[in-house]
């Protein structure tokens, strides 16, 4: 049964747009954790445009389940997570004029910053797993650094599920290749021993796809169901997410 960690950083979006203090990010966590939700993913970002310092400090105090700090490979980040030690570091890459996280870490490029970086974070006892593309040369890369497991960037196979139009036009030849894609890289990291977990951009309507891919353990999914919270309340909206990953399986 795949486990699904929300990424709460939406809730600290709204805040930011007045920079006062509601909604808490706290709170919302903890509303995630009592409506079955298995982790709190969050992304501390460089330009701090949503999730800040103390809220990381926080949320550490206050989750009982599982804490996934999203964050790029930078001395001031590993500081940080050297100081709250959270239970994994999902490392990402970053760049400042993106709106969202496009697409996973070039690790093969990578390599000297990203074996160091985990080094780091492992020897404080963090769990280290990397966001990468579903392509068979990362995941091998990401296994020579020893990290414990890959998260498969779906923004791809999102993007071809949420072309507006006619559902009858959809390319679904290109989102089946894709899910394809994805499942066959599920299958070579956990050939090569690592644990698979998976998100960007999965929503209500096409997670379920996803969730059929046995070899993923764990979804990271936030946008969608704070989207869908704004409307029908954030237990609610968790609680649904749960339900369309775990329908009939
Ligand atoms: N996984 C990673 C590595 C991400 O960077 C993000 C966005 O912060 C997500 C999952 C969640 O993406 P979304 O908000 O589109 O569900």
């Amino acid at each position: 049964m795949s486990r699904l960690n929300v990424n709460i950083d939406h809730i600290a979006t709204i805040r930011q747009a007045r920079r006062t203090n509601e909604p808490n990010p706290v709170s919302a966590a903890v509303i995630c954790e009592l409506a079955g939700a298995d982790g709190i993913t969050t992304h501390l970002r460089s330009d701090r445009r949503h999730i800040q310092d103390h809220d990381l400090i926080a949320l550490k105090q206050a989750i009982i389940t599982h804490l996934n700090l999203e964050m790029a490979a930078t001395d001031e980040m590993i500081e940080i997570a050297l100081r709250v030690k959270p239970d994994v570091v999902t490392l990402v890459p970053e760049s400042p004029q993106e709106v969202t996280t496009e697409g996973g870490l070039d690790v093969l490029s990578h390599r000297k910053i990203l074996r160091s970086t985990v080094r780091k974070l492992s020897s404080a006892g963090i769990f280290v797993s990397l966001f990468i593309d579903p392509d068979i040369r990362q995941i091998k890369a990401s296994s020579s650094l020893g990290v414990f497991q890959v998260e498969i960037c779906t923004s791809n196979y999102a993007r071809l599920n949420e072309q507006p139009g006619d559902a009858t036009v959809r390319r679904t030849g290109e989102i089946e290749a894709e899910a394809r894609r994805i499942r066959d890289a599920a299958r070579t990291a956990v050939r090569a021993g690592l644990k698979v977990a998976a998100g960007h951009g999965l929503t209500y309507r096409n997670v379920g796809r996803m969730a059929e891919i046995p070899e993923i353990e764990e979804f990271n999914i936030g946008h969608n169901i704070i989207a869908r919270a704004a409307l029908t309340g954030l237990d609610r909206a968790v609680r649904e997410m749960i339900e369309a990953i775990r329908r009939d399986r």
